[in-house]
């Protein structure tokens, strides 16, 4: 018989080391806005991240990059509005961390200050190090993120499986091991081989949360829309799609279009 699993009233940095030692896995969704971070929130999720990919998801914008600290700000602060258990983390958009660390450390503040936030995330490894632990000085903690990072897809050229190659694989290694050293409390690993990940998750002792990394890790983290099927362009071998909501809500929008021009909706029951 197993032991029954601690819970977790209100979701912290601590709590998310806590799972990693009790071999808990660790579930984190994206959220962007009020409405479905309280959703994500009653259900039970462990941690809300505030990506960039709200760039590409409520923007339509074809990467992260052009995404604003603004723009982060207003997205942050609806979510935590809605949240009362999960742990919210937020993005540093691009261009707002990798000039100096004091740059980042003032972006780090906006979003925590202005949105009330619980933790920032950035994307790489050594060439973000100064800032990373120039961040922590402010007691703000910090999600690492490896592999895919998408700030800089025009330096890959693709979004395919990162760190298949011997000499990227281990640059990844020692970019974990100098990420944990260096003070972050986490670790996303996108878009690389499953072996891979499992030996950064087993090799640290942070948690280490998987996207398109396999199951060896410490937790799993998916892009909300398209977990819920409302994006039928993005079918990456990774993306395990648990609604089919673009046709649910084509489907409901094609309803009520036929209910007013049928002069079906309202009825009586639905005036003053
Ligand atoms: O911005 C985002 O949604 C992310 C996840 C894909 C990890 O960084």
């Amino acid at each position: 018989m197993s032991a029954a699993k601690k819970e977790f009233k209100k979701i912290t940095t601590n709590s998310l080391q806590e799972m990693k030692r009790g071999h808990e896995k660790i579930t984190m969704l994206t959220a962007y806005d009020y409405t479905m971070a309280k959703i994500l929130d009653h259900a039970g999720v462990d941690v809300l991240l505030v990506g960039d990919s709200a760039s590409n998801v409520m923007a339509g914008h074809e990467t992260t990059l052009p995404i604003t600290l603004d723009q982060m700000i207003y997205h942050a602060s609806s979510v935590i509005r809605a949240v009362d258990r999960a742990l919210v983390i937020v993005d540093l958009p691009f261009g707002t961390y990798q000039g100096n660390s004091k740059e980042a450390l003032n972006s780090a503040i906006r979003i925590m200050k202005e949105s009330g936030a619980h933790a920032v995330k950035l994307e790489g490894g050594r060439e973000v190090k100064d800032s990373i632990e120039r961040i922590l000085t402010a007691g703000i903690p910090v999600m690492g993120h490896l592999g895919l990072t998408p700030q800089s897809i025009y330096k890959f050229g693709t979004y395919t499986v990162r760190a298949k190659e011997e000499e990227e694989a281990n640059r990844l290694l020692e970019d974990a091991h100098l990420l944990e050293k260096s003070g972050v409390f986490a670790l996303i690993l996108e878009k690389i081989p499953a072996q891979l990940a499992t030996d950064v998750a087993t090799q640290l002792s942070i948690p280490v949360i998987g996207i398109g990394a396999g199951g060896g890790v410490d937790g799993q983290v998916l892009v909300t829309h398209d977990m819920m099927g409302m994006n039928t362009e993005f079918s990456p071998r990774f993306l395990r799609r648990y609604l089919n909501l673009y046709d649910q809500m084509k489907n409901a929008t094609q309803h009520y279009i036929k209910d007013v021009k049928a002069k079906n909706f309202p009825n009586s029951n639905e005036q003053y």
